[in-house]
């Protein structure tokens, strides 16, 4: 039986290869993509959503808005990485299908209470808002959960944000504290795993090299995506961050790490968003996270390339 998820995103490039990727799989069943500010706005990640779902043929995903901002805090975006419109690279056409009626964390909250406990597996790609008011809604909802797979944090590889922080945890610190202490078992990939997982030309090239629409398109998305941090960082190529959140789910085995303390800065302004992982074991404090370090590189990018081709 397929492993029902929920994917929690703010597509960005990455976002959409990942939710591609689960489209692709049939040994995941995509119950809804539920979508937060982020990369970019609300308005735009809703629609940037339902173009990747009809790029790939699957205009019966449901898709619905969650926050558009926050639990407590101005949004920060991101355009200076992902473009203007948050998927600028290749040129997808305005979607026709609807967005649901239901508030993304209604759904979240809906779905898992009504699941059968410890089925509902949450995929969360962005800023972890739309969790966050789920939690809040529902204290009771993290124990019925299966897991959270989540893309964000760093220690070793410090912030893309700030030094201390990366993206998605900096722009919703107090959500993510709530998704650390919510009673599912939490798993994180954070910068240290994804900084890995770099593109290259001979990687876009055959994406591009596809006979579909979603191999073409999939290149000129990453083509635009590594631009900001090839010049960043001196790299060949660029991190591909979320979808490492659906190859895991897929392939367990490519990656390694081990069961640690992980707490959250939200009180200073300075490290304010800082995954503060306790890799070393030198607290007792109690262990809530299982932190993600390393990945097979080579059976990431070709598990993303071999699914990515069955697509439309
Ligand atoms: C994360 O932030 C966004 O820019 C990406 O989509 C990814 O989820 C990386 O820090
Ligand atoms: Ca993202």
């Amino acid at each position: 039986m397929a492993r029902p998820i929920i994917i929690d995103t703010d597509p960005g490039q990455d976002d959409a290869l990942a939710i591609l990727l689960a489209l692709a799989s049939p040994e995941l069943e995509v119950l809804g993509i539920t979508c937060v500010a982020g990369n970019v706005p609300l308005a735009r990640t809703t629609v940037n959503a339902r173009k990747v779902c009809e790029l790939a043929g699957r205009q019966d995903t449901r898709v619905f808005a969650g926050a558009s901002e926050p639990l407590s805090r101005a949004l920060v975006t991101a355009e200076y990485v992902h473009g203007k419109t948050g998927l600028d690279g290749y040129e997808l056409p305005e979607p026709t299908m609807a967005l649901q009626d239901q508030a993304g964390a209604d759904f979240i909250v809906e779905t898992v209470m009504n699941a059968p406990a410890n089925t509902v597996t949450l995929c969360a790609l962005g800023p972890l808002t739309n969790l966050g008011l789920a939690l809040k809604a529902e204290r009771t909802m993290g124990a019925r959960l299966r897991e959270i797979v989540l893309m964000g944090g760093g220690l070793f590889e410090g912030g893309n944000t700030t030094p201390a922080a990366e993206f998605n945890i900096y722009v919703d610190p107090e959500a993510a504290d709530l998704v650390m202490h919510c009673g599912a078992p939490v798993t994180m990939i954070p910068l240290d795993l994804t900084h890995q997982t770099l593109t290259s030309d001979a990687i876009i090239d055959d994406f591009r090299a596809m006979p579909n629409h979603t191999g073409p398109a999939s290149a000129g998305l990453l083509d635009f995506f590594e631009r900001f941090d090839v010049e960043k960082y001196g790299s060949q190529g660029g991190p591909l961050h979320d979808p490492n959140v659906i190859a895991f789910l897929l392939k367990p085995e490519l990656y390694g790490g081990r069961l640690i303390n992980v707490e959250i800065e939200t009180s200073s302004e300075l490290t304010r968003g800082m995954t503060v992982a306790d890799w070393w074991g030198v607290t007792d404090r109690v262990k809530n996270v299982t932190y993600l370090r390393d990945v097979d590189v080579e059976g990431y990018w070709t598990l993303l390339k071999e699914r990515l081709a069955t697509l439309r």
